[in-house]
């Protein structure tokens, strides 16, 4: 082999080398950018041990924006959700705990599925297909959040998903015939996406095997600014109606009309503002604890509430398919130990839970929450996340 040959191969050899460096490189950055570009991911990990052993995960789903939802499938429940402020700044805007054992003796609800009833069933008490049922009375003399052990207190069967439009959480359960006295077998799917359009999104159906009731929500407590009170967080409610309370916060029946009331937030107006002026409503509540008639409810998904921060600037738009809109105002919240150093006293966080009307099955003009066997229950619920003043946004 010629001096002149073994140089032409060694070029040859180098060149060839060079282009799938250059290949690789290309490779590289571009699979880089496709990260960045579509930079959604979602991880999972031990999140802890429940009081009898079982562990539990914690699933951090982030968009490609960088927004961060932290779930864990012990009660479906959002432990951390961090979003922007006017500076870019992220930070977490709902309230919750460090550990599985403190949401397993907690009795806030803080961030989770809550069913198969969400909110008050008068006594306990309903009657189907000429059955009575007598459900547990947890709250008062009347039925809470489906008893003693809800969706909020039980493990959800967690599978993580990649979608177009964001990365998502899908969680499954089964709540069996019986179950806190519930008839039927109800195969329930929550889908939490978080999008790249900044939003939370809860896609809910469930199934049954015989006639049931089914009333299901999310229990995010939300404070914009991060800590402190909600007082100075200004809310609109697309709601011209509300549902007045007895003395343990069962509706009377009476569609109300908000005009003229502490209740009409049909102008965005500060949460603040009236919650201390002397009204029954407010007084039986200890707050805001009333499920609003949302104008356009129950029928096709619709811009429901509108919450704006003013001095982190961030806005949260929740849109439902429901007919009804439970508005809490942290009236129960007095120095819960939570994440972190933090005490949540009354007041820091607010729950807006989108939902059918508390103590449906007892009232027939209300919109049902009969399930029955071959339907599906459906619903969906976006919590929509933006920074006033910025102009683009996803
Ligand atoms: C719901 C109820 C409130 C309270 C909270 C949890 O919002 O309407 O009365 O029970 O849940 O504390």
């Amino acid at each position: 082999m010629t001096e002149k040959y073994q140089t032409r191969i060694g070029r040859k050899a180098l060149s060839a080398l060079a282009f799938t460096l250059i290949l690789l490189t290309l490779e590289g950055s571009s699979s880089a950018l496709m990260h960045q570009g579509s930079g959604s991911r979602i991880e999972k990990r031990l999140f802890g041990k429940l009081a009898d052993g079982t562990a539990v995960d914690l699933y951090t789903l982030t968009n490609k924006n960088g927004l961060v939802a932290e779930i864990t499938n012990y009660g479906g429940t959002v432990v951390r959700l961090k979003t922007p402020d006017a500076e870019g700044k992220l930070g977490d805007v709902v309230l919750g705990y460090d550990t599985p054992q403190e949401y397993e003796s907690g009795t806030s609800y803080f961030g989770a599925l809550i069913g198969r009833f969400a909110n008050r069933i008068a006594g306990g008490k309903f009657t189907l297909n000429g059955v009575d049922y007598q459900l547990a009375k947890n709250n008062d003399g009347n039925h809470l959040h489906g008893g003693i052990r809800g969706f909020d207190k039980v493990v959800w069967q967690a599978q993580e998903l990649r979608r177009p439009d964001g990365v998502a959480l899908r969680l499954t359960y089964l709540s069996r015939d019986g179950e806190e006295s519930y008839p039927g077998n109800l195969s329930v799917t929550a889908i939490y996406v978080l999008t790249n359009k900044n939003e939370l999104r809860v896609d809910y159906t469930a199934n049954t095997d015989k006639d049931t009731i089914v009333n299901l929500t999310h229990h995010s407590y939300f404070n914009l600014a991060g800590k402190g009170n909600v007082l100075r967080h200004e809310l609109k409610l697309n709601a011209s109606r509300f549902t007045p309370v007895d003395a343990t916060l069962i509706p009377t029946g009476e569609l109300k009309t908000v005009r003229g009331t502490p209740f009409d937030f049909t102008r965005s107006t500060t949460i603040g503002s009236r919650i201390g002026q002397v009204d029954e409503q407010l007084t039986r509540g200890r707050g805001y604890d009333h499920n609003f008639v949302l104008d356009k409810g129950g029928k096709q998904l619709s811009l429901a509430a509108v919450v704006f921060e003013p001095t982190s600037r961030r806005q949260m738009e929740v849109w439902t398919t429901e007919p009804g809109m439970q508005f809490y105002s942290g009236n129960f919240l007095d120095g819960v130990r939570g994440k972190g150093d933090d005490v949540y006293n009354q007041r820091d966080g607010f729950c807006l839970e989108a939902q059918h009307y508390p103590d449906s099955p007892n009232r027939p003009e209300f919109p049902s929450t009969v399930l029955k066997p071959g339907k599906q229950y459906r619903q969906t619920t976006i919590y929509r996340f933006l920074v006033r003043g910025v102009q683009k946004q996803p």
